[in-house]
């Protein structure tokens, strides 16, 4: 479940204190939000937001032991991406994530939604805790983000006319932004210089994007098995994707088969060829590859560490995930 465990060496004892901790912090104030909290924190996950936190923490304090902020900061950060996966599962109608059952798989639509909310005031409420109203700042426009990210997709649903800049836009909102603004936070919490506060973020920027255009293509090459989480669904669900938007420009059938929203039997089949025939998945993983190279070159602006290099070798894995 964590391929990429070797990468965060510099934080691996700081990660495993999260996992621990990120169960306390949940709290037992009613069983079923505790359950459906405890499942997903459980079934771990990648955990790359978090360690990103991590990183940038140990990148920007290389003279001294990072604080208990910046380990809160990196569990709020993961709480705050879980109870975006819960709601977003209620949104795809989604029952496999991170290897097991949804929440709304198992409690249902109510249940899910409320504990995504939960998770999200709990996640406030840690944040405000921290005491540093630049960093209040920074994650709750991430939450605004979040939603806003949700309706932008949900609005655009089967439109074929939708630029590729929308759906940068969109997938900024939806998992760069958290990147991004964490990373500057972690940053801020170090006290780093404004301009390097911006490069902080610039970083977690592009990472994100070429994160989620990744996770797009792997929706399209690989197997509901190796994802963990259903495979084939964002086509079939209106979704448009880097790879698709791609694809329309050389096929345009495509268009008539998703403007019918896959009506007639085989519809969804034969887009699904179109794509795989078209240079899409190509196009995508280049775009993903010049962001992932643009992340590189703005944390390549710290000093040298273990913590830096692991950074930059992370741009390198999120592409590698394609392979
Ligand atoms: C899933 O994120 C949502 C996307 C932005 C594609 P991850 O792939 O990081 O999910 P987990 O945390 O490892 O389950
Ligand atoms: C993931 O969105 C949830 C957020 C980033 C808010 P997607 O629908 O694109 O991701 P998966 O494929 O369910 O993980
Ligand atoms: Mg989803
Ligand atoms: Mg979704």
């Amino acid at each position: 479940m964590t391929p990429a465990t070797s990468l965060f060496t510099p934080v691996e004892a700081d990660l495993q204190i999260l996992a621990e901790n990120l169960k306390q912090l949940v709290g037992n104030r009613h069983p079923i939000l505790y359950a459906a909290a405890e499942h997903l924190f459980g079934a771990g996950g990648k955990r790359i937001r978090p360690a990103i936190v991590l990183l940038v923490s140990r990148a920007t304090m290389l003279t001294q032991d990072i604080t208990p902020r910046h380990r809160r900061l990196a569990e709020i950060t993961e709480m705050i991406h879980t109870a975006s996966l819960v709601h977003d599962d209620v949104v795809d109608e989604s029952n496999m994530r991170r290897g097991v059952p949804t929440v709304h798989g198992l409690f249902g639509n109510r249940i899910a939604i409320l504990a995504g909310d939960f998770l999200f005031a709990q996640s406030s409420w840690y944040l405000a805790n921290l005491d540093n109203l630049d960093v209040v700042k920074l994650l709750s426009e991430v939450i605004m983000d979040l939603a806003a990210g949700e309706i932008q997709q949900g609005l655009n649903r089967f439109d074929t006319s939708l630029s590729t800049e929308t759906y940068i836009e969109k997938s900024y909102y939806k998992t760069a932004s958290l990147i991004a603004n964490s990373s500057k936070a972690a940053g801020l919490l170090s006290e780093v210089s404004p301009e390097r506060a911006e490069n902080l973020y610039c970083y977690g920027r592009h990472l994100g994007l070429a994160f989620q255009i990744v996770d797009d293509i792997l929706d399209f090459t690989s197997s509901t098995d190796t994802l963990g989480k259903p495979a084939g669904s964002d086509l079939k669900s209106g979704n448009l994707t880097a790879p698709v938007l791609f694809a329309l420009e050389e096929k345009p059938y495509l268009e008539v088969l998703i403007e019918r929203e896959f009506a007639q039997e085989g519809d969804l089949e034969q887009a699904l060829r179109l794509v795989q025939d078209s240079q899409g998945i190509q196009r995508a993983r280049e775009l993903a590859a010049e962001h992932t190279k643009l992340a590189a070159e703005h944390i390549a602006t710290l000093e040298p560490s273990a913590s830096r290099q692991a950074l930059i070798n992370l741009t390198d894995y999120v592409l590698s995930r394609l392979y």
